[in-house]
């Protein structure tokens, strides 16, 4: 099967969350199962810093938008470890800047632009580069456009727009449209919050007829709104876990597209994401000084965690639970319940806290605030920094996630590879991934974590009193929840499977 991957981010080349670990990891496993798979992102500037030779083709396209004619290019560069190659589409007003999406923290005005040529440009590439793929997989707002031309002005029966591209003007038109028809489109939902949703008349930009403006199509609310576009016309529509698609049909997590997500919920399923078992492995982690497997965990874990307690300037103290914390700060993530009880937690039981992460100014600002309130039990890191990261899954005993809502979540399975016990909130993938410690579950051996219910501050806290109780008085459980977790196979290997499957449904029926 010829497969394209689009998404606005792959890990090593360019991230900002899990989107882009899973547009790297996804397509190398689709791979590794026998298929033809490129991946096609914005060469943006991040891209240089990942010191991975990337070579620029001499190929360029010109795609009219609004009156504009603009000229774009294609590069190249490939998987580390792996022969996936990944495109970059080059334009470098648009793509060549310091953030991906803003700049401190505001929203580029060109977004819609930026992403409507994005999509274009994704479509000449594959005319240039001779690619015919059989599916085209694209990936949340910024490339929801992509489903949306494969059924409008690509498609014969909306007859071939001149204005839409250089290829699919002139005899070739008929030809080509009839090419595309086959061609089955994809749509994963990462987030549904980020919508992509713009003024009226970015319409105009699209090259799309305006008589797709409408409720039931891309319009929402007086607005374009591109996620709800590749909801609409993708021909299987997924989400990254299946408690998330279930949430996602409901007011509390629909965000406005419940009714549009129910409309379409006979192409809607969710697949679990896997996680990249080779870049997180306590057994060979380059970032962590003592390796350790399900075997020697209880030997060399608390090592890794007397060095994370020097790295970060605490006390090291084995007799007390260390929790880790590794997010984007957005209101997502429920990190504010964290920092409520913290002082609580700190002065009731003298339990620490590392926490990595940047985002909101609000939430940074309280956690320096906490780490200069509690300099023996707090120690926030404002940034983004990967090999952190790694140490602190190593380093701690607890793993926190009381996020709001999570599509999936990808730190909850890095944490449980790692012996690190996930405490989360039962939503979305958090839900899929982590069985509460209780009774009937430590004594089945399938507890492998803690969770809870509600998104409030008392549910969390009433948690961490649990945990706490299995800390001082479960000593073995706690060892066998550990080896549970270590033991569970977050490996990419069946969710590719799963996607393979759905691909092939798609081009047989
Ligand atoms: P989301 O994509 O919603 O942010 P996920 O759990 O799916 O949530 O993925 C988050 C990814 O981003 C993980 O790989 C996590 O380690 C990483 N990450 C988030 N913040 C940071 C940070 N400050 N430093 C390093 N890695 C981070
Ligand atoms: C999004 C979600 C996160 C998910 C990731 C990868 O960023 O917030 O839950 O794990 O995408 O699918």
């Amino acid at each position: 099967m010829n497969i394209i991957f689009t998404a606005s981010e792959a890990t090593p080349f360019a991230k900002t969350g899990g989107l882009a670990d899973v547009c790297s990891a996804l397509p190398v496993a689709l791979s590794k199962l026998g298929h033809n798979v490129a991946v096609m992102i914005p060469a943006y500037r991040q891209i240089e810093a990942a010191g991975i030779p990337i070579e620029v083709t001499d190929l360029s396209y010109t795609i009219p938008i609004g009156k504009k004619n603009i000229t774009g290019g294609i590069a190249k560069s490939t998987f580390p470890g792996s022969d996936v190659p990944i495109y970059f589409i080059k334009h470098d007003r648009f793509f060549h800047r310091d953030g991906l999406y803003n700049s401190a923290g505001v929203d580029y005005q060109d977004n819609c632009e930026r992403f409507i040529f994005f999509c274009r440009a994704v479509f000449e590439a594959i005319r240039l580069l001779d690619l015919r793929p059989d599916v085209i997989h694209s990936n949340d707002w910024q490339t929801g456009l992509i489903p949306a031309y494969l059924k409008t002005v690509l498609c014969p029966e909306d007859a071939p727009s001149p204005s839409f591209s250089s290829f699919t003007a002139g005899p070739a038109a008929a030809q080509d449209a009839e090419r595309w028809k086959k061609v089955r489109s994809v749509f994963t939902i990462h987030n549904l919050r980020h919508q992509g949703r713009f003024p009226h008349w970015e319409m105009e930009n699209t090259g799309i007829d305006w008589r797709y403006f409408t409720y039931d199509k891309m319009e929402f609310y007086g607005q374009l709104n591109l996620l709800k576009t590749g909801i609409i016309f993708a021909d299987a529509v997924t989400t990254v876990s299946p408690e998330y698609a279930r949430e996602i049909q409901t007011e509390g997590f629909g965000e406005r597209l419940q009714g549009v997500l129910r409309y379409r919920s006979c192409v809607l399923s969710g697949i679990l994401n896997g996680i990249d078992v080779n870049e997180w492995n306590p057994e060979t982690d380059p970032y962590i000084e003592y390796h350790y497997n399900v075997d020697t965990v209880f030997e060399n874990k608390p090592k890794c965690k007397a060095a994370l307690q020097r790295e970060m300037g605490l006390p090291e103290r084995s007799d007390i639970p260390l929790f880790g914390v590794v997010s984007r700060f957005d209101a997502q993530k429920g990190l504010d319940l964290i920092a409520d009880i913290i002082p609580s937690r700190v002065e009731r039981d003298g339990v620490q806290f590392v926490i990595l992460g940047t985002g909101e100014p609000e939430l940074e600002d309280r956690f320096k605030e906490l780490s200069a309130r509690y300099p023996n039990n707090v120690a926030a890191a404002i940034r983004f920094g990967a090999p952190l990261s790694h140490r602190i899954e190593a380093g701690a005993d607890l793993f926190l996630m009381p996020s709001r809502y999570e599509p999936c979540g990808l730190n909850q399975m890095y944490s449980q590879r790692y012996g690190t016990l996930p405490v989360v909130r039962r939503t979305g993938g958090l839900a899929d991934t982590v069985t509460n410690a209780t009774y009937e579950s430590i004594a089945d051996g399938t507890a492998n974590g803690f969770s809870f219910n509600w998104g409030t501050t008392e549910d969390l806290d009433g948690a961490l009193t649990w945990v706490m109780t299995c800390w001082r008085e479960r000593r073995d459980d706690w060892k066998k929840m550990v080896q549970t977790a270590m033991r569970i196979d977050h490996s990419w290997d069946k969710s590719a499977r799963q996607y393979l499957e759905l691909y092939e449904k798609l081009m047989n029926g």
